[in-house]
């Protein structure tokens, strides 16, 4: 069956616009997808017709809401293979998600002197939660290294781990490089020495089936907005077994089971332990919408599809002199690059002129740039709606910066 690329743009009512005069290439789909109608209508109908506060009232609207809205935790759930409901926390994004686990489970169980390990390629969010979590505790942190070709040095891992490391965090995909982390090999190595597992699923949900089960890590964290769903809305998962150990992070309503002035405090059961507030439940109905269209379209035909593209846009970048491509070439979702020693703020901004939106600057992952010793890179991302016109037309813009800029 063909990939129906037409009838889905047509989905993404903002790819229609122009930019600049110049009709609209949107290749930073890493750093925030854009939404389809289902999603749009999914929010906006909730807000005109289904909304009410969740977890508090009788009333039939709050209860509908509440209900939907555990609906979406199932959904989740099921999107990612999860053994049960219960291993399902909404966060705002991966994120929050990341420092709950560390201010949950890294400040309840890790003791000073523990170490944790993480990789050099990982983005600043998992990086500064573990970061402060090991300055408050006297933790020590490892690091897998970088190779030059963008992969990890598997091999440094046996030899960072011993008798009182705890946890290793990774990244599924590396959002600058877009290498696909071996992540089986990663784990089971992890798991022989007893360690917790985080896997950093931001980059990574929106290309490839992801099967936490299959995995067997302890947490996965994603967020919405890269997959194609609202912003300030995203699913930690997290083994039942850890979470049921957690204490709570934040404090509030909706979490607890009784409070009182002279007893304290009991919690609920997570998820809901982790829930504390009035939860963002559009932001949850728009990601369940988001979820629905990418099932619908199937995940394994947008891998096949992207995969497709991405050999596609590596041939015809090769058009482009002095472009130095970073990472490996077997990558998912995005091409970092420079252009001889431009400045990638430049270059992104003379492509913006042209309708031309990449993402520019660290991307997030200082040590990453350090490791290649540039202050910057350019990074276009793939996502589900990326034609070969738009990278033509990338490729076009490159090449007139190169003629402009020399
Ligand atoms: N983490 C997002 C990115 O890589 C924002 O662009």
């Amino acid at each position: 069956m063909t990939y129906p690329i037409e009838r889905i743009r047509s989905d993404f009512p903002i790819l229609a616009q122009e930019v600049n005069g110049k009709s609209l290439v949107y290749l930073d789909s890493a750093a925030s997808a854009q939404k389809p109608n289902a999603v749009i209508d999914a929010q906006s109908d909730f807000y005109r017709q289904g909304y009410a506060a969740v977890h508090r009232g009788i009333h039939t609207l709050s209860a509908e809401a509440t209900s939907r809205m555990e609906d979406v935790r199932a959904q989740a759930a099921r999107f990612i293979n999860a053994a049960s409901v219960d291993e399902i926390v909404f966060v705002k994004g991966t994120t929050e998600g990341i420092n709950l686990v560390a201010n949950s489970y890294g400040r309840h169980f890790l003791q000073p002197g523990d170490n944790l390990i993480i990789t050099e390629m990982e983005h600043h969010s998992n990086i500064v939660p573990w970061q402060m979590l090991a300055a408050e505790k006297q933790l020590d942190i490892r690091v897998i290294p970088l190779l030059p070709d963008g992969t990890l040095d598997e091999s440094a891992l046996p030899g960072l781990i011993d008798q009182r490391t705890r946890l290793l965090a990774v990244t599924q995909v590396s959002n600058v490089l877009g290498t696909v982390n071996p992540l089986d090999r990663l784990i089971a190595t992890a798991r022989a020495a007893n360690l917790v597992v985080l896997v950093d699923g931001a980059q990574g949900i929106m290309h490839q089936q992801v099967d936490v089960q299959a995995l067997d890590c302890d947490f996965y964290v994603f967020s919405g907005h890269k997959i194609y769903g609202p912003s300030g809305i995203g699913i930690l998962y997290g083994k039942k077994q850890l979470l049921d150990q957690m204490p709570p992070w934040e404090g509030g309503g909706s979490m607890i089971r009784t409070v009182s002035l002279s007893e304290g405090t009991t919690f609920l059961e997570p998820p809901w332990r982790f829930e504390a507030g009035s939860p963002n439940t559009a932001g949850m109905i728009g990601l369940g919408a988001a979820l629905s269209y990418v099932e619908e379209l199937g995940i394994d035909r947008i891998h096949r599809y992207e995969q497709g593209l991405m050999h596609y846009a590596q041939e015809a970048l090769l058009q482009v002199p002095d472009l130095v491509v970073y990472g490996p070439a077997d990558r998912a979702g995005v091409i970092a690059f420079n252009l001889g020693k431009h400045h990638a703020y430049d270059v992104g901004s003379f492509l913006d002129q042209y309708g031309i939106a990449i993402r520019t600057g660290h991307h997030c992952a200082m040590p990453l740039m350090d490791y290649y010793q540039v202050p910057s890179m350019c990074r276009a991302s793939l996502a589900l709606y990326t034609t070969r016109e738009d990278i033509d037309r990338l490729v076009a813009g490159l090449l007139r910066v190169k003629h402009l800029l020399g």
